[in-house]
């Protein structure tokens, strides 16, 4: 059990890389706050892991005071916060010439103002454990981007600093602070700006460029989360890990 009773707070743990992370974090023995914005898909996640050590709160996390419920809830159920992964986002394709004001704001609100104000809530949590881990969810667009992705590039770029930024002013607390940047993850996020069919024949498209054949699964990338959250990466910080199937080295 690589998590031993730690309380893991997980964005956007109702589909995708957040619930693979929950699922994940609590068969390795950790208590797992679910937060997202619709309470029935953390439910749904919540029925997927055994035991009682699971909980969720739905709140809109671009909202600072939302943010902050959240964070307060979560701890004060279970009596304290030792990891946080920052998993909750959007992606939306559009070139930047055509990016208008409502699409940007948008973007950073749930991909930008949602991180940030759920760190500024969480970080003396942490600190008065004596210290805890910071994972956040970032992208490959985030270090190079993709025709379309511009404006998403540009919040996770900004996420890359503010994950650095924590690291910098937060090892004083024992907090760690990492990223994980990864390319296309199977995920019901490509059906926001995509139908259905559109998103499968994308994923079938995208598997073509990576070296690896093929493109990355939601558990693969919790498996990553769980690392950077374990003890066994005690002494990284600042650090991205580039899940990306091979993709940059092409
Ligand atoms: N899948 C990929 O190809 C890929 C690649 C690189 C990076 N990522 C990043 O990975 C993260 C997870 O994405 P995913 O692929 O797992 O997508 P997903 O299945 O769509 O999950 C995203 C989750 O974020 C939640 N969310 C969004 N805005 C929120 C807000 N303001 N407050 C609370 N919850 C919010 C959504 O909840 P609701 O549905 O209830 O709104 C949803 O459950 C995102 O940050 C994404 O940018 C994904």
């Amino acid at each position: 059990m690589k998590l031993n009773s730690k309380v893991a707070l997980i964005t956007g743990a109702g589909s995708g890389i957040g619930r693979a992370t929950a699922i994940l974090f609590a068969q390795e023995g950790g208590k797992v706050a679910l937060v997202g914005r619709t309470a029935s898909k953390l439910e749904e996640t919540a029925k997927l892991i055994s035991g009682d050590e699971v909980y969720c709160v739905a709140r809109d996390l671009s909202r600072r005071e939302r943010a902050q419920e959240a964070v307060d809830e979560c701890a004060r159920h279970f009596g304290g916060l030792d990891i946080v992964v920052n998993n909750a986002g959007i992606s939306r394709q559009r070139s930047l010439l055509e990016t208008d004001e409502a699409l940007w704001d948008e973007l950073i609100a749930h991909n930008l103002k949602n991180p940030f104000w759920l760190v500024q809530a969480a970080v003396p949590w942490l600190a008065r454990r004596g210290g805890g881990v910071i994972i956040n969810i970032s992208s490959s667009l985030g270090l190079k981007p993709s025709p379309g992705f511009g404006a998403y590039a540009m919040t996770k770029a900004a996420l890359q600093m503010l994950t650095l930024s924590l690291a910098q002013e937060h090892a004083k607390d024992r907090i760690r602070a990492n990223a994980i940047c990864p390319a296309v993850v199977d995920t019901p996020i490509h059906e926001t700006y995509l139908t259905p069919d559109g998103a499968q024949q994308r994923k079938e498209e995208m598997a073509r460029f990576y070296p690896l054949g093929r493109i990355g699964t939601a558990e693969e990338v919790a498996r990553a989360a769980l690392y950077l959250a374990s003890e066994e990466a005690s002494w990284m910080t600042g650090t991205t890990l580039l899940m990306d199937g091979g993709r940059l080295v092409k």
